[in-house]
């Protein structure tokens, strides 16, 4: 079947997740990378296709940017697949907002995965994730969303996910990433910041009114001169390191079937 991929992927884990899911469910995809895209020309998605939207947890939400980038994507009682990347800590209603914000644009929810990569703010967490174990585990996430597409939308039951509802109010460290010595003002991290958090004229600065604190920016500097840097940052560090060191597995609901 036709499937369109949409996703939100600032340090590019949840890119990786959504690609192979995608790649897995069908050999006709069309990719639509909403990270640093605005664009709020409502895109409708016909009945027989599937949508696939892939978001990262941010403090155990959908992203608020995402968010408003999602709803130009509009069903016709499309089935739909929602995907949930998150760092090693947890997703808490992240998958279940998706899920709700996908339901309300007029998409039939058939299947929802919440999956692990590397935290892009204390890379320690979740490092080397996803790995071999979860990729696998991605293929019978596909395989078992295949078997549900095949079956007439009648016959399906209405899909349970993890979370609360009302959703949990996101919580925020103040931290921000900034440029350090070695930077060369090259202006790479200005172009591709989703926020437009980075003066162009200045860099190695940061308006944190703007930041979303994404992580993107250290991530693309060919010189690696960005970064979360201080104390908050440090002590934060510590205590994420230690807490959430023990490894996750992915989670995986499906709609069922009469
Ligand atoms: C602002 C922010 C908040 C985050 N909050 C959470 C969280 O609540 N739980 C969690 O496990 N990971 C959290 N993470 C980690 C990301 O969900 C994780 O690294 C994800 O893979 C990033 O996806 P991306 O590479 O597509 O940007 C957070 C990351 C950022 C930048
Ligand atoms: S990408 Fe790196 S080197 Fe280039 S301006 Fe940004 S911080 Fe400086
Ligand atoms: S400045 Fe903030 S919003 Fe912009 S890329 Fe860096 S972390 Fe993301």
């Amino acid at each position: 079947m036709k499937t369109r991929a949409v996703y939100f992927s600032a340090t590019y884990t949840t890119r990786k997740v959504v690609e192979h899911v995608a790649q897995r469910l069908s050999d006709e995809v069309t990719l639509y990378d909403i990270t640093n895209d605005a664009d709020t020309t409502e895109i409708i998605i016909p009945q027989d296709e599937l949508l696939i939207v892939g978001i990262p947890v941010y403090a155990g939400r959908v992203p608020a940017m995402a968010i408003e980038r999602i709803k130009r994507f509009k069903g016709e009682g499309t089935r739909a697949v929602a995907l949930a990347i998150y760092g090693n800590r947890d997703y808490d209603d992240a998958l279940l907002e998706l899920s709700d914000l996908l339901s309300e644009n007029n998409f039939l929810v058939i299947s929802a995965g919440a999956f692990i990569a590397q935290h892009s703010i204390f890379p320690k967490v979740g490092a080397n994730r996803p790995d071999a174990e979860d990729y696998k585990l991605m293929d019978e996430f596909a395989d078992e969303t295949l078997t549900i597409f095949g079956k007439e939308n009648r016959e399906l039951l209405p899909i349970h996910i993890r979370g609360n509802r009302p959703y949990k109010i996101p919580g925020s460290i103040p931290i921000f990433p900034s440029g350090t010595k070695s930077c060369n003002e090259c202006g790479r991290c200005a172009r591709l910041c989703p926020a437009g958090a980075i003066p162009t004229e200045h860099p190695k600065q940061v308006d944190e009114t703007k930041c979303i604190k994404c992580g993107r920016c250290i991530v693309v500097c060919p010189t690696q001169s960005r970064r979360f840097k201080g104390l908050k940052y440090m002590l934060a560090s510590m205590k994420f390191n230690k807490a959430f060191k023990a490894r996750k597995e992915p989670d995986m609901f499906f709609a069922r079937y009469n």
